[in-house]
């Protein structure tokens, strides 16, 4: 009986936890909505008193319907990465806001370092790029602007971590850590592990105390425990990674080359790098996929900041839509998009452009442009975003030869047929779109020994997949990346 998995994830927009049988079968979800903060244009906050809150109750309601404690073999954790929380280790309560992965208020900061000559050493070191997208950045906003957190810093009570962090943290009592994964997202970690931990110079290039920094750790074994009042008896916390991470290893994507694309908030597409360094000349990222005794596998990413958050804006701030599902039959009624194409640059450009500053842009509009023209080009965006990034990830020496996707948004076929004919290339879709958290539970399972390998934790727990075939001719491809290109080039 006790060999379900508890995943707990905690996403951009919503936490829940999920249970999943050795088969990688979902048992049962429970889910909640997180309420986002827009203090001022560019600026995205969570509260993380309420992240930790809506999670335990989203576990116990899993739990309790599982029967008990006695039914979980172990949990497994993923999370939105990059995003800050800052606490006291005395209190464990939240000292500020958390900063999200979407904020740009440390853009000039970045600018700033990137002016004295350092981007190329960073990305050298960490993988990742002079962007506000990133921790470290966060970090040193919150000591320099909140005071409860300059305080703690002040006498050492300061905890600065991402969100899988503080998951921990409450759920074991106190335990501090961060898996290799998450860390490689602050800039604070070198990407070859040369000591594991988070680099001093790094720190003080931030202005981070690095005493206020977790232990870095694996992806799976025994990563804590919860206190044993939290569900009846305390369970084994053995799999952790950042949601991209967990997708990839979800996707199966577990040789060299294999390339999933997530389409959740933001699209994030990661090849499988092997045990070899990223190293982009095209503006991707290098990050690790994930650390599994103390040996890292890595992989070379390509990160959109918006994807499914453009259908939820077009939903709950234009009212284009009434529900998320309603942009597949609007793009099915009509031929094209009548020349309109959105740049959905809301929170900047991400990968392969980099543009903290740019902002979204609505190009081609007519007097025959309406409701389906708007949604239409909402999901050619996402084929447009991945098409750039194949274009990098190829210059990279990382052709796609095939592309697994997955996420809420890749539930639209129209959407994954379009990326298919954009890239020319076969794009394959598990029946189970929801791989962050089966990759989670891949990683759980392995770290509470019910599986020895990743190897064999995919083949016993993924599932069927769909597989979408391009349909398009060369020339009708050519005419919309033009159409791209130019709504592009006015950003
Ligand atoms: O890097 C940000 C990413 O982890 C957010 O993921 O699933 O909330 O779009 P998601």
């Amino acid at each position: 009986m006790a060999q379900r998995i508890l995943v707990l994830d905690e996403g951009t927009t919503s936490t829940r936890a999920m249970l999943f049988d050795e088969a990688g079968r979902v048992l049962d979800s429970e889910q909640a909505e997180l309420q986002q903060y827009y203090p001022a244009p560019g600026r995205v906050e969570h509260d993380a008193a309420e992240i930790w809150d809506k999670t335990l109750r989203c576990a116990r309601a899993v739990v309790e319907r599982a029967g008990g404690a006695a039914a979980i073999a172990a949990i497994g954790i993923t999370n939105q990465r990059e995003t800050v929380v800052a606490w006291d280790r005395e209190s464990g309560e939240p000292l500020a806001r958390a900063i999200v992965w979407q904020d740009r208020r440390t853009a000039d900061f970045c600018a700033a370092l990137q002016r004295d000559g350092h981007e190329d050493s960073v990305q050298q070191r960490t993988g990742l790029l002079l962007d506000p997208y990133f921790s470290a950045t966060k970090m040193r906003w919150l000591i320099d602007n909140e005071p409860g957190v300059a305080a703690a810093a002040e006498d050492g009570r300061l905890a600065l971590g991402t969100v899988e962090s503080w998951l921990v943290y409450k759920l074991t009592g106190g335990r501090f850590v961060t898996d290799a994964s998450n860390a490689s997202r602050t800039l604070l970690l070198p990407l070859d592990g040369a000591d594991g931990g988070f680099d001093a110079e790094l720190c003080a290039l931030f202005g981070v105390p690095q005493s206020a920094l977790a232990e870095v750790v694996d992806c799976a074994g025994t990563i804590g425990e919860t206190l044993p009042e939290l569900f009846g008896a305390a369970l084994p916390i053995a799999g952790m990674a950042g949601d991209q991470q967990a997708a990839t290893i979800g996707q199966g994507c577990l040789a060299t080359g294999e390339t999933k694309a997530t389409y959740g908030t933001g699209a994030f597409i990661l090849a499988n790098n092997g045990s070899a360094l990223p190293r982009s000349q095209h503006r991707l990222l290098g990050t690790v996929l994930y650390q599994l005794n103390g040996e890292r596998t890595y992989a070379l990413e390509g990160s959109v900041f918006v994807a499914g958050s453009l259908v939820q804006w077009l939903r709950d701030s234009l009212g284009v839509v009434g529900t998320a599902a309603e942009t597949e039959e609007l793009a099915r009624s009509i031929p094209t998009s009548g020349g309109v194409v959105i740049v959905p640059a809301l929170s900047g450009l991400g990968a392969p452009y980099w543009k903290a500053e740019a902002r979204g842009v609505i190009a081609g509009l007519s007097f025959s442009s309406g409701r389906a023209q708007i949604a239409r080009a909402a999901l050619e965006a996402m084929s447009y975003q991945t098409a750039d990034l194949a274009r990098a990830f190829a210059a990279d020496g990382a052709e796609w030869t095939s592309l697994k996707v997955d996420g809420g948004m890749s539930a639209n076929d129209w959407m994954a047929q379009d990326i298919a004919n954009m890239l020319d290339l076969l794009v394959e879709r598990p029946a189970m779109v929801e791989t962050t958290a089966l990759g989670a539970a891949m990683l759980a399972a392995v770290g509470a020994g019910v599986y020895r390998s990743l190897e064999e934790a995919a083949d016993a727990m993924r599932g069927e997949t769909a597989i979408f075939a391009p349909e398009m001719g060369d020339e009708e491809r050519a005419e919309r990346r033009a159409l791209w290109e130019k709504a592009l080039s006015a950003i």
